[in-house]
């Protein structure tokens, strides 16, 4: 992976060092350079625009939910995904474009549902039945209408490398193809006045390296497509192909390039159009880690020095699985590097441990290092996506504040969480 580093050796992010930034804001950090999310966001949309294909890439904000990641994602011309009701909230906080805002998830409360209607959001990706007929009855009610799609399962898993073809679809998410239930799904909405149906969803799945599991899918809601056309007359203006390009967390993961993604499933949809004489629908995607995983950067200070000869050294850093869960949860690999060592050879392997009470609080193992000492300051790459989104104040340790770089200037865009602030919505038990 190809960092920046200056004349002294210290890592640079967005022009400004590594360290500064340490010092400036404290450790824990997240550091996102704003220039390489921006990088990001323009490869899908550029790629779409030149190949003169309609289509909305719209940020799946999971990855990275704040006021300031919307606004950047805003001013690059994305669309937005969102998945509950803090997420839609945090959009409206952002001056998100209500009409540019999709919302998705396998159990919208009511609540949820009639957020989105009254806000007028620019469509809704039903999951299941149930949510049909919630949907109808706030529609109903509020006598307005809404834009949706349908989310089907195609079969397809995606396990980064390799696909799995399942005929009968075993997820909590959509409808599935086979068994009648999308057929089912489409009577219902189509029966239903205030309800347009703009076309069919799916996701396949995260971290993804390859083009086919994305053909394969798009072939499946195509078939389905084509079928609903000749028996219904029913034609769709939408595919929404989801999210999950891959992303280089360490020297072994090798994704394509952004472009190469976009224009695999442009090729797709436009041969399959072509053969099956099909207006050529929208195409929508939904990135959220190619968006700003690589973008983010996490800095520690590093504390305690555990040396077992002949076995490993363990080097303790000041946050862990609170702000970076996805080694513990998923074995995820990162890479680090020490911030103002970055031109020294490594010495040895060392293990990164976070400080939570829990052996498995382990950021990364066996990584080569220059000399580690106490009090340097550790980077760990690629930490921009489900990094910050998934903290937690297990031990109660503060949420790290988050700062955007870019051309050199510096700005905190989350700060850092108080114990006050922690504690804000504890109430004192009166017996
Ligand atoms: N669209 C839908 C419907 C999704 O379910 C997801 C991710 C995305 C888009 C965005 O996927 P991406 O482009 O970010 O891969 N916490 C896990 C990832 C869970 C992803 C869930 N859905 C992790 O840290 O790897």
């Amino acid at each position: 992976m190809n960092h920046e580093v200056n004349e002294q050796g210290q890592l640079m992010i967005g022009q400004v060092s590594a360290k500064e930034l340490a010092d400036h804001y404290g450790t824990p950090l997240y550091v996102y350079d704003v220039e390489k999310i921006r990088e990001k966001a323009r490869a899908f949309v550029r790629t779409f625009h030149e190949n003169d294909v309609p289509a909305q890439v719209a940020y799946a904000s999971k990855a990275f939910s704040s006021v300031a990641i919307l606004q950047v994602a805003h001013q690059e011309g994305l669309s937005l995904d969102v998945v509950s009701e803090g997420e839609l909230h945090t959009a409206l906080e952002a001056g998100f474009p209500v009409g540019k805002i999709h919302m998705h998830g396998n159990n919208k409360s009511v609540r949820e549902l009639e957020m989105a209607v009254e806000h007028g959001i620019g469509c809704i990706v039903v999951d299941n039945f149930y949510e049909i007929e919630l949907l109808s009855n706030i529609l109903d009610d509020q006598d307005r209408d809404m834009d949706v799609l349908l989310r089907v399962t195609p079969g397809i898993e995606a396990h980064t490398h390799d696909y799995i073809l399942t005929g009968q679809e075993d997820s909590k998410f959509g409808f599935d193809l086979t068994s009648g239930q999308a057929e089912e799904a489409f009577m219902k909405v189509e029966d239903h006045k205030r309800i347009r149906l703009l076309g069919l969803h799916c996701h396949i799945g995260s971290q993804i390296f390859e083009t086919s599991g994305f053909e394969m899918a798009t072939r499946k809601l195509f078939t389905t497509l084509k079928e609903w056309k000749d028996r219904f007359e029913y034609t769709a203006d939408v595919l929404n192909l989801g999210g999950g390009f891959g992303i280089q967390y360490t020297k072994e993961d090798q994704p394509l390039d952004l472009d190469q993604y976009a224009y695999a499933l442009i090729g797709e949809v436009k041969g399959l159009s072509e053969h099956y004489g099909y207006p050529m629908p929208e195409i929508w995607i939904e990135p959220g880690r190619a968006i700003v995983g690589e973008a983010g950067t996490t800095i520690y200070t590093i504390g305690s020095i555990k040396d077992i000869p002949d076995v490993r050294t363990y080097v303790s850093v000041d946050g862990g699985m609170t702000d970076n869960i996805r080694p513990a949860l998923y074995q995820a690999k990162y890479e680090a590097a020490l911030v103002d060592k970055m031109n020294e050879s490594e010495e040895k392997e060392y293990s990164i441990a976070g400080k939570c009470c829990e052996s498995g609080d382990m950021l990364i193992w066996d990584v080569a290092l220059p000399k580690v000492e106490h009090g340097d300051r550790l980077a760990v790459f690629s930490t921009g996506a489900y990094g910050y989104a998934m903290a937690n104040n297990y031990n109660r340790f503060q949420k790290a504040a988050v700062v955007f770089v870019e051309n050199g200037l510096h700005q905190l865009v989350v700060r850092r969480e108080s114990y006050q602030e922690m504690t804000r919505l504890d109430l004192s038990y009166e017996k």
